[in-house]
């Protein structure tokens, strides 16, 4: 086991090596064949499937089983709500939307401004419920399907969630729990109880539910998936996605607490550009001679990972810039440019996008179809 890199849910140190987490994780690859099967059914792969950024899974499988015997299957992510979100942050939920939009099944999303006020001591719940709105908004700018998703927030739902999440609690001892997610005996007693509140919406449905997340909230599901059956429910499926990494190197992951490392949401162009330039990490040649003569390096180079993963979907396109990259016939710079372009447009995008969200807050909320239903529901 590799001790040069290490992911929980608080933070990722290191290089990771996602091979090797699979096996830490004991999840599984996703392969050609399950992508293929997956093809079978949405008629094109999701650039982030394509390219291998959700990488990983349990029972996704099983998930393509339940669907393709009109059993259906819903699906849950979610969000700790910051005082702005970055980019990395999207992964998910984008990825999310297209599963949406080819499957038409339910969606949930928790936003847990509770547990972003319990583990960190300096805000205040008025402040985390604040950047909930927030998030809330930038989430919407996604383009969910306002029928078959709901948005709620842990502070706000928990009168409906109490019973299921009691039940959970019941059956999680503070020994797994501390083992699990590191915790001590000075921990708050409210992040001892919080695993309860994250793993509730799995149990929203008697269908099979698949998460689309960050492998960082991995230990949350191991732990669902010791007790869902004891309670009368599916273990949860898990696709797993890879980080964003930060713009300061190929190790860890973008920290809203560390500003140089991301690109927030609402980063004007200036300041992308001026933030490529100075701090995305190249794995271009000290000079330009010598980076004609041997070339860059892209598998460690932020920006062309960010085209990569994220940016630049066009197939043919991203290949011609690996190869000129790798060649010496594209310089740093040059890349740089295409992914501040890049940038640049989506922000301005998703930012029209976010005005229009503020309209559809209560839609998400509280008054869409699967919103209302389920807050006429007590999750026993
Ligand atoms: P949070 O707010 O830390 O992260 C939200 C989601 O973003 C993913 N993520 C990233 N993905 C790609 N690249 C990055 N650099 C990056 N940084 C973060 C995370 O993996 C996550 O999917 N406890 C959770 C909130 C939560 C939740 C859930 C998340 C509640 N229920 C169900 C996923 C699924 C949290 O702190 O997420």
């Amino acid at each position: 086991m590799s001790s040069n890199f290490s992911v929980t849910p608080w933070e990722v140190k290191g290089k990771v090596d996602y091979d090797k987490l699979i096996v830490q994780f004991g999840t599984q690859k996703i392969t050609p064949e399950l992508k293929e099967r997956i093809k079978k059914i949405t008629g094109d792969l999701h650039v982030m499937l394509r390219r291998d950024v959700f990488f990983s899974h349990r029972d996704l499988d099983l998930v393509l089983k339940d669907y393709e015997e009109g059993k259906g299957f819903f699906l849950y992510t979610g969000r700790a709500p910051s005082l702005g979100m970055h980019i990395g942050h999207l992964v998910p939920f984008i990825f999310t939307r297209w599963l949406q939009e080819k499957f038409k099944v339910n969606l949930y999303i928790e936003i847990t401004d509770d547990e972003k006020f319990m583990r960190n001591p300096e805000l205040t719940l008025e402040q985390t419920r604040q950047f909930a709105y927030d998030n809330i908004l930038d989430i919407i700018a996604v383009g969910f399907d306002p029928d078959r998703t709901f948005i709620f927030q842990d502070t706000e739902y928990i009168r409906n969630m109490y019973p299921l999440a009691t039940k959970i609690a019941k059956k999680l001892t503070f020994s797994e729990v501390r083992a699990t997610f590191g915790l001590e005996n000075s921990s708050n007693i409210g992040i001892i109880f919080y695993p309860a509140l994250q793993i509730a919406p799995t149990m929203f449905e008697k269908k099979r539910c698949l998460i689309p997340a960050g492998i960082d909230q991995d230990p949350y599901w191991r732990l669902q998936r010791d007790i869902a059956e004891s309670l009368g429910y599916y273990k949860a499926a898990q696709i797993h996605s890879k980080f964003l990494p930060p713009l300061t190197g190929p190790e860890g992951k973008m920290s809203s607490s560390i500003p140089e490392s991301a690109i927030y949401l609402t980063d004007d162009p200036k300041t992308v550009e001026r933030k490529i330039m100075k701090y995305a990490f190249s794995g271009g040649q000290p000079t330009i001679e010598l980076h004609r003569k041997y070339g860059g390096n892209p598998e460690i180079d932020v920006s062309f990972q960010w085209l990569y993963m994220f940016f630049e979907e066009d197939d043919n396109k991203i290949k011609k810039i690996e190869e000129d990259y790798r060649s010496g016939k594209m310089l740093t710079g040059e890349l740089k440019q295409i992914l501040i372009d890049k940038l640049n447009k989506f922000l301005e995008e998703h930012r029209a996008k976010r005005e229009e969200a503020k309209e559809l807050v209560n839609t998400f909320k509280y008054e869409g179809k699967l919103a209302k239903e389920m807050w006429n529901k007590i999750h026993e």
